[in-house]
């Protein structure tokens, strides 16, 4: 545990990984399942398909080629990680935690590894809370990932959920970068009294699963749409406000705004409180629907990847999500040298 000077470096995105299942789930099959259509998740969602996980493949398995793929974007051996934080909540199982078993199978045998709960906040909370550990010196590799097998607790009889969710993961390889990248501020809140707008009630200590629990598919999401709705409405562009303006910006700095992927108009609603045009805006709802912890480093690395982000770009990004929580960071592209 070699100490960096604290206040001599930020955190940066050094390195971005993402990996999707091949399995496409388009509208017009879950009209066979369901009493919808094309047209209703269309309009009220932006959402025209997702991806399935394979009947062989868990959260670690999607989080195991995104982080690879992270590693390898970054040039880090998995021997160089310090920690590893897993964002999800579709962990493989309970215990042990899937940043376990991707530790292990990423063969980063000198790292730490813990999940993050904090719904769809996930990856914004353990952005904040890897950025923590390089700043401070304690590590100068951290590999954070959010992955989700959301199709494994979905209840697909309900319309008005299962027509809304998608599997796949998104990594990031965080470093040291000079003062001024990286990553400039960041939030995190919480609201535990609306907990229950959006909950699994089943299979944790509260209710143990029984014969009962699964018949009445007590395991699976349950949510108050409208309500999460109005609540996301109203942070998002309030939690950009405000990490923007602990970094010195203003919206007219941001050259990509990168929100949860959870509902387009929820999105547009955001950019609008923001005067932002939509080209700065990234989304992928439509091609994956609602992936929870992976909906921002998917979108952020399909532009990395895509050449669209350039050094010195200023990257806002916005999550919310069951708890309720949210948080949101600004952050400077690139590490020069
Ligand atoms: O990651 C964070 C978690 N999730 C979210 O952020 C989701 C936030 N909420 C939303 O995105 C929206 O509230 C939904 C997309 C879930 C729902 O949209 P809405 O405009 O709030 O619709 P609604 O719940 O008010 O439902 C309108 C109508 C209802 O019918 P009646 O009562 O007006 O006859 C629903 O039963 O649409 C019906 N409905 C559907 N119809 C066709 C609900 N789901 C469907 C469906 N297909 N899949």
């Amino acid at each position: 545990m070699a100490g960096l000077p604290s206040k001599v470096f930020n955190a940066g995105i050094t390195g971005v990984g993402a990996y999707l299942p091949e399995r496409i789930l388009t509208n017009d099959e879950l009209q066979k399942m369901v009493d919808t259509n094309d047209e209703w998740i269309r309009t009220r969602s932006g959402i025209k398909e997702r991806r399935i996980t394979s009947p062989e493949q868990a959260t670690s398995d999607l989080a195991v080629i995104a982080g690879e793929r992270a590693l390898a974007d970054a040039g880090v051996a998995p021997e160089e990680l310090g920690l590893v934080i897993v964002a999800t909540s579709t962990p493989d199982t309970i215990f042990p935690s899937t940043a376990c078993l991707v530790q292990d199978r990423l063969g980063a045998k000198n790292a730490a590894a813990f999940d993050l709960a904090a719904g769809c906040t996930g990856f914004v909370y353990a952005l904040a809370t890897g950025s923590q550990f390089v700043t401070s010196g304690t590590y100068k590799k951290v590999l954070v990932i959010g992955a989700e097998s959301l199709s494994r607790i979905t209840n697909w009889e309900d319309r008005k959920t299962c027509v809304l969710f998608g599997d796949g993961a998104g990594a990031v390889v965080l470093s040291p970068v000079p003062k001024g990248y990286g990553i400039l501020s960041f939030t995190l809140r919480s609201d535990g009294s609306k907990g229950a707008t959006l909950i699994i009630p089943a299979g944790g200590s509260r209710l143990p699963a029984t014969r009962e629990t699964v018949e009445q598919k007590l395991h699976t999401i349950h949510m108050d749409g409208q309500e999460v709705f109005k609540f996301a409405v109203r942070i998002m562009g309030k939690a950009a406000l405000e990490v923007l303006a602990a970094a010195g910006l203003e919206s007219s700095d941001i050259d990509y705004f990168i929100p949860h992927q959870a509902n387009i108009r929820i999105i547009e609603s955001a950019a609008k409180r923001l005067v932002l045009s939509m080209e700065k805006v990234l989304v992928n709802l439509d091609r994956y629907g609602n992936t929870s912890t992976a909906s921002i480093p998917l979108a952020l690395a399909e532009a990395v990847h895509s050449g669209r982000v350039k050094q010195g770009d200023h990257i806002v990004v916005v999550g919310f999500g069951a708890g309720l929580t949210w948080g949101a960071a600004v952050i400077k592209w690139g590490s020069p040298t």
